[in-house]
């Protein structure tokens, strides 16, 4: 069994997209794996969230996530800020990093032209901070999209540079884990590409019934085929798409047959749509909400995951201390 490490920013809420793809995914690797899987609760500093704002999506965030499957008794779950080892690694790989590598980072670029009015070190330091999250555990793989890779590269990079200035060889240097089989894309709902948190185009596991149908409803279409049997431009694969993954395989047929004879009616198609994903979400939408009202259910968990990471980090950083040259007298 390979240890894998993920970090999730306790930011936004998940959408049908995140929950068709990356939970799919973590669903599958704490099956599979060695898996630690905490909320990024220190890296979200950067962006000076209010105490009861962090708070607030820690909460949120972590709830969302058991409601969907993640299993501590699986995984390990844990807050990043109750493994104290993890600023202890941090400092001391930070004496090993180079103010001109972390200024040349692409998301670190990102930010000084974005927000030049908050650029903290913080931020120069963030691939430092998560090389320290995955190295803590000695992890093998990290499950990362594009906007990681570059990263988990320097994870690498620092755990190399560790190695070699203490001649051990003692981290591993984490890889990207690959899934096996593509996943489906969602599409969002604005016509072309998939659903995103930042696009405007996507259905929350959250969103309440009223809120989902008026997202469906508002959905980007065309005024129909006007052809027998023609191909669907992308706007309306794109809700087929989302019925794939929602209604029952006779409801799919009939409105494709409909499309097929120029009869479809999308008015009709978005209503079924609607009510199909709304079945789907319900289950989810409640569970999120019994867990968000279960004080004593998170603490445990949090409790829980916490001491298993500790467990890793300690040994990790005991370790580290004493390759460094830290000795008791
Ligand atoms: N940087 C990651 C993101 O923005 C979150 C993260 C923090 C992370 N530490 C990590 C991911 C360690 C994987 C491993 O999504």
């Amino acid at each position: 069994m390979e240890t894998v490490v993920s970090g999730i920013r306790p930011t936004g809420n998940l959408h049908l997209g995140n929950y068709f793809g990356a939970m799919k995914n973590f669903l599958k690797m704490q099956n599979e794996n060695n898996c630690y899987f905490f909320i990024a609760d220190y890296h979200s500093l950067t962006t000076h969230p209010t105490p009861g704002d962090l708070h607030g999506s820690v909460k949120q965030v972590l709830a969302e996530y058991l409601a969907c499957g993640l299993d501590p008794e699986k995984a390990t779950i844990y807050l990043q800020s109750d493994v104290r080892e993890v600023t202890e690694l941090y400092l001391l790989l930070n004496m090993n990093a180079y103010v001109g590598e972390l200024e040349r980072t692409t998301s670190f670029k990102d930010k000084v032209r974005k927000q030049p009015e908050n650029v903290n070190a913080g931020l120069l330091t963030y691939p430092v901070l998560m090389a320290a999250d995955i190295i803590i555990h000695n992890a093998a793989k990290v499950p990362v999209g594009k906007d990681q890779e570059q990263n988990l590269e320097m994870a690498r990079k620092f755990a190399r540079r560790f190695n070699n200035m203490y001649k051990v060889e003692y981290f591993k240097e984490p890889q990207p884990y690959n899934f096996g089989e593509a996943l489906i894309k969602i599409p969002g709902l604005d016509g072309t590409g998939k659903m995103g948190k930042s696009e405007g185009n996507g259905i929350f596991l959250i969103d309440d019934e009223k809120t989902l149908k008026k997202k469906v409803m508002r959905a980007v279409t065309d005024s129909g085929p006007t052809e027998m049997n023609s191909k669907m431009p992308e706007p309306i694969q794109n809700l087929f798409t989302l019925m794939d993954v929602v209604s029952e395989k006779s409801t799919i047929e009939f409105f494709k047959e409909k499309y097929a004879s120029c009869e479809i009616r999308y008015g009709d198609l978005k209503k079924q749509l609607a009510e199909d994903i709304n079945a789907f979400v319900d289950p989810i939408r409640e569970k999120i909400n019994d867990i968000k009202s279960n004080d004593a259910y998170l603490r445990k968990v949090a409790m829980m995951g916490a001491e298993k990471a500790r467990e890793s980090a300690t040994k990790t950083v005991k370790d580290v201390r004493e390759i460094i040259g830290f000795k008791p007298f």
